[in-house]
Protein backbone atom coordinates (compact mmCIF):
# COMPACT_ATOMS: atom_id res chain seq x y z
CA UNK A 1 0.00 0.00 0.00
CA UNK A 2 1.22 3.67 -0.88
CA UNK A 3 2.47 5.72 2.00
CA UNK A 4 0.38 8.98 2.57
CA UNK A 5 2.30 12.08 2.40
CA UNK A 6 3.24 14.74 4.44
CA UNK A 7 1.03 13.39 8.02
CA UNK A 8 2.20 15.50 10.99
CA UNK A 9 -0.86 14.08 13.05
CA UNK A 10 -2.87 10.83 13.30
CA UNK A 11 -6.36 11.64 14.58
CA UNK A 12 -8.52 8.53 15.32
CA UNK A 13 -12.09 7.83 16.21
CA UNK A 14 -13.05 6.18 19.37
CA UNK A 15 -16.03 3.95 19.73
CA UNK A 16 -15.83 0.61 17.11
CA UNK A 17 -12.14 1.79 15.77
CA UNK A 18 -9.94 1.69 19.14
CA UNK A 19 -12.51 0.33 21.82
CA UNK A 20 -14.84 -2.86 20.83
CA UNK A 21 -18.33 -1.16 21.95
CA UNK A 22 -20.11 -4.92 21.79
CA UNK A 23 -18.42 -5.61 24.19
CA UNK A 24 -20.76 -5.17 27.19
CA UNK A 25 -23.40 -7.04 25.60
CA UNK A 26 -20.99 -9.68 24.96
CA UNK A 27 -20.42 -9.98 28.53
CA UNK A 28 -23.52 -9.56 29.85
CA UNK A 29 -24.90 -12.33 27.29
CA UNK A 30 -26.15 -15.09 29.48
CA UNK A 31 -28.74 -12.42 31.23
CA UNK A 32 -29.41 -10.85 27.74
CA UNK A 33 -30.04 -14.02 26.18
CA UNK A 34 -29.40 -15.36 23.04
CA UNK A 35 -30.60 -12.39 20.94
CA UNK A 36 -27.53 -10.14 22.60
CA UNK A 37 -25.74 -10.03 19.36
CA UNK A 38 -28.29 -8.95 16.93
CA UNK A 39 -29.59 -5.78 20.24
CA UNK A 40 -26.07 -4.85 20.69
CA UNK A 41 -26.07 -4.05 16.57
CA UNK A 42 -29.31 -2.69 16.70
CA UNK A 43 -28.08 -0.42 20.02
CA UNK A 44 -25.36 0.93 18.13
CA UNK A 45 -27.39 1.66 14.73
CA UNK A 46 -29.43 3.66 16.71
CA UNK A 47 -26.88 5.44 18.91
CA UNK A 48 -25.31 6.78 15.70
CA UNK A 49 -28.79 7.52 14.21
CA UNK A 50 -29.83 9.31 17.04
CA UNK A 51 -26.59 11.68 16.78
CA UNK A 52 -27.33 12.65 13.21
CA UNK A 53 -31.27 12.94 13.88
CA UNK A 54 -30.07 15.36 17.18
CA UNK A 55 -27.63 16.98 14.64
CA UNK A 56 -29.91 17.69 11.90
CA UNK A 57 -32.98 18.84 14.13
CA UNK A 58 -30.31 21.02 16.54
CA UNK A 59 -31.46 19.69 19.85
CA UNK A 60 -28.18 18.59 20.92
CA UNK A 61 -27.99 16.27 23.70
CA UNK A 62 -24.73 14.52 24.91
CA UNK A 63 -23.45 10.92 23.58
CA UNK A 64 -24.17 9.65 27.25
CA UNK A 65 -27.77 10.68 26.78
CA UNK A 66 -27.95 9.58 23.15
CA UNK A 67 -26.56 5.77 23.85
CA UNK A 68 -29.19 5.14 27.13
CA UNK A 69 -31.49 6.67 24.69
CA UNK A 70 -30.34 4.21 21.85
CA UNK A 71 -30.25 1.19 24.70
CA UNK A 72 -33.58 1.92 25.81
CA UNK A 73 -34.71 1.51 22.53
CA UNK A 74 -33.01 -1.66 21.33
CA UNK A 75 -33.93 -3.46 24.96
CA UNK A 76 -38.02 -2.80 24.13
CA UNK A 77 -38.01 -3.77 20.86
CA UNK A 78 -36.65 -7.16 22.08
CA UNK A 79 -38.42 -7.13 25.11
CA UNK A 80 -35.56 -7.15 27.56
CA UNK A 81 -37.00 -6.46 30.84
CA UNK A 82 -34.90 -7.46 33.47
CA UNK A 83 -34.64 -4.51 36.10
CA UNK A 84 -31.49 -2.93 36.61
CA UNK A 85 -30.03 -4.61 33.32
CA UNK A 86 -29.70 -1.34 31.24
CA UNK A 87 -27.66 0.70 34.28
CA UNK A 88 -25.37 -2.50 34.23
CA UNK A 89 -24.85 -2.54 31.00
CA UNK A 90 -24.42 1.48 30.33
CA UNK A 91 -21.83 0.77 33.31
CA UNK A 92 -19.54 -1.42 31.25
CA UNK A 93 -19.65 0.95 28.44
CA UNK A 94 -17.72 3.25 30.23
CA UNK A 95 -14.64 0.64 30.61
CA UNK A 96 -14.52 -0.76 27.34
CA UNK A 97 -12.13 -3.28 26.09
CA UNK A 98 -9.45 -1.53 23.36
CA UNK A 99 -8.90 -3.68 20.47
CA UNK A 100 -5.83 -5.95 20.99
CA UNK A 101 -4.08 -4.22 17.90
CA UNK A 102 -4.18 -0.69 19.64
CA UNK A 103 -1.77 -0.05 22.03
CA UNK A 104 1.29 -1.62 19.65
CA UNK A 105 0.01 0.91 16.76
CA UNK A 106 -0.38 4.05 18.44
CA UNK A 107 3.59 3.40 20.33
CA UNK A 108 4.95 3.03 16.49
CA UNK A 109 2.96 6.30 15.27
CA UNK A 110 4.16 8.43 18.30
CA UNK A 111 7.70 6.62 17.58
CA UNK A 112 7.95 8.60 13.98
CA UNK A 113 7.27 11.58 15.47
CA UNK A 114 3.46 12.29 14.79
CA UNK A 115 0.77 13.83 16.81
CA UNK A 116 -2.06 11.65 17.94
CA UNK A 117 -5.56 12.60 19.12
CA UNK A 118 -8.71 11.10 19.62
CA UNK A 119 -11.62 12.95 17.94
CA UNK A 120 -15.14 11.36 19.46
CA UNK A 121 -18.65 11.63 19.27
CA UNK A 122 -17.94 10.67 22.97
CA UNK A 123 -18.88 13.05 26.00
CA UNK A 124 -15.07 14.09 27.61
CA UNK A 125 -16.47 11.85 30.86
CA UNK A 126 -17.01 8.71 28.62
CA UNK A 127 -13.54 9.42 26.89
CA UNK A 128 -11.86 10.03 29.87
CA UNK A 129 -13.07 6.61 31.71
CA UNK A 130 -12.51 4.67 28.64
CA UNK A 131 -9.01 5.71 27.84
CA UNK A 132 -8.28 5.35 31.27
CA UNK A 133 -9.58 1.83 31.79
CA UNK A 134 -7.74 0.75 28.86
CA UNK A 135 -4.31 1.92 30.01
CA UNK A 136 -4.28 4.79 26.66
CA UNK A 137 -3.52 8.21 28.81
CA UNK A 138 -0.03 8.41 27.68
CA UNK A 139 -0.53 7.41 24.08
CA UNK A 140 -3.00 10.88 22.85
CA UNK A 141 -1.44 13.99 23.17
CA UNK A 142 -5.20 14.96 22.93
CA UNK A 143 -8.70 13.69 23.32
CA UNK A 144 -11.22 15.78 21.65
CA UNK A 145 -14.88 15.40 22.34
CA UNK A 146 -17.80 17.16 19.96
CA UNK A 147 -18.93 18.42 23.07
CA UNK A 148 -16.76 21.36 22.52
CA UNK A 149 -18.57 21.76 19.50
CA UNK A 150 -22.11 21.02 20.32
CA UNK A 151 -22.99 18.87 17.16
CA UNK A 152 -21.96 15.09 15.88
CA UNK A 153 -19.59 13.69 13.31
CA UNK A 154 -19.79 13.71 10.52
CA UNK A 155 -20.25 17.61 10.79
CA UNK A 156 -17.25 19.83 8.93
CA UNK A 157 -17.00 21.34 12.31
CA UNK A 158 -16.19 18.37 13.81
CA UNK A 159 -13.19 17.78 11.67
CA UNK A 160 -12.62 21.59 11.90
CA UNK A 161 -12.42 21.84 15.46
CA UNK A 162 -9.56 18.88 15.49
CA UNK A 163 -7.13 21.28 13.20
CA UNK A 164 -7.77 24.37 15.27
CA UNK A 165 -6.56 21.93 18.57
CA UNK A 166 -4.00 20.44 16.49
CA UNK A 167 -2.60 24.34 15.54
CA UNK A 168 -2.44 22.26 11.93
CA UNK A 169 -3.72 24.71 8.97
CA UNK A 170 -3.64 22.26 5.84
CA UNK A 171 -6.11 19.46 6.39
CA UNK A 172 -4.07 17.20 4.70
CA UNK A 173 -1.44 16.95 6.86
CA UNK A 174 -3.58 15.16 9.20
CA UNK A 175 -4.35 11.23 9.33
CA UNK A 176 -7.39 10.14 10.44
CA UNK A 177 -8.27 6.81 11.06
CA UNK A 178 -12.20 5.35 11.76
CA UNK A 179 -13.68 2.16 11.35
CA UNK A 180 -16.72 3.38 10.88
CA UNK A 181 -17.41 4.01 6.99
CA UNK A 182 -19.61 7.05 7.54
CA UNK A 183 -17.13 8.87 9.45
CA UNK A 184 -14.12 7.77 7.56
CA UNK A 185 -16.09 9.04 4.65
CA UNK A 186 -17.09 11.93 6.15
CA UNK A 187 -13.52 12.76 6.92
CA UNK A 188 -12.00 12.19 3.68
CA UNK A 189 -14.35 14.78 2.35
CA UNK A 190 -14.11 17.36 4.58
CA UNK A 191 -10.14 17.04 3.20
CA UNK A 192 -8.32 14.77 6.10
CA UNK A 193 -6.56 11.97 4.59
CA UNK A 194 -8.08 9.40 5.54
CA UNK A 195 -7.73 5.63 6.74
CA UNK A 196 -10.63 2.97 7.03
CA UNK A 197 -10.07 0.24 9.64
CA UNK A 198 -12.26 -2.81 8.06
CA UNK A 199 -13.24 -4.32 11.61
CA UNK A 200 -16.66 -5.38 10.16
CA UNK A 201 -16.04 -6.64 6.72
CA UNK A 202 -18.00 -3.46 5.57
CA UNK A 203 -18.76 -2.02 2.04
CA UNK A 204 -17.71 1.73 1.42
CA UNK A 205 -21.22 4.09 1.95
CA UNK A 206 -22.60 5.43 -1.01
CA UNK A 207 -21.87 8.94 0.22
CA UNK A 208 -19.05 11.45 -0.69
CA UNK A 209 -15.68 10.98 0.39
CA UNK A 210 -13.03 8.52 -0.22
CA UNK A 211 -10.70 7.09 2.24
CA UNK A 212 -6.80 7.33 1.08
CA UNK A 213 -6.48 3.53 2.69
CA UNK A 214 -8.27 0.45 3.92
CA UNK A 215 -6.34 -1.38 6.17
CA UNK A 216 -7.68 -4.78 7.58
CA UNK A 217 -6.61 -3.85 11.64
CA UNK A 218 -4.55 -0.98 13.15
CA UNK A 219 -1.37 -2.96 12.58
CA UNK A 220 -0.95 -1.90 8.90
CA UNK A 221 -1.11 1.94 10.17
CA UNK A 222 2.32 2.65 11.17
CA UNK A 223 3.77 1.58 7.60
CA UNK A 224 1.48 4.01 5.91
CA UNK A 225 2.36 7.53 7.89
C1 LIG B 1 -17.04 8.02 17.81
O1 LIG B 1 -16.25 7.54 18.62
C2 LIG B 1 -19.36 7.32 17.40
O2 LIG B 1 -17.64 5.87 16.93
C3 LIG B 1 -18.00 7.17 16.99
O3 LIG B 1 -17.11 9.21 17.59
Amino acid sequence: MERLQGIRACVFDAYGTLFDVHAPMRKLSVEIGEKADEISKLWRQKQLEYSWLRSLTGVHADFWHVTGDALDYALAQYGVEEPGLKDEIMSLYLKLEAYPDVVAALEAVKSKGKLTAILSNGSPAMLDSAVRHAGLEKLFNMVLSVEDVGIYKPSRRVYRHAMQKLQIHDAPSVCFVSANTWDAQGAAQFGFQSVRVDRFGLKDDRIPGKPAALIKDLSELPGLV
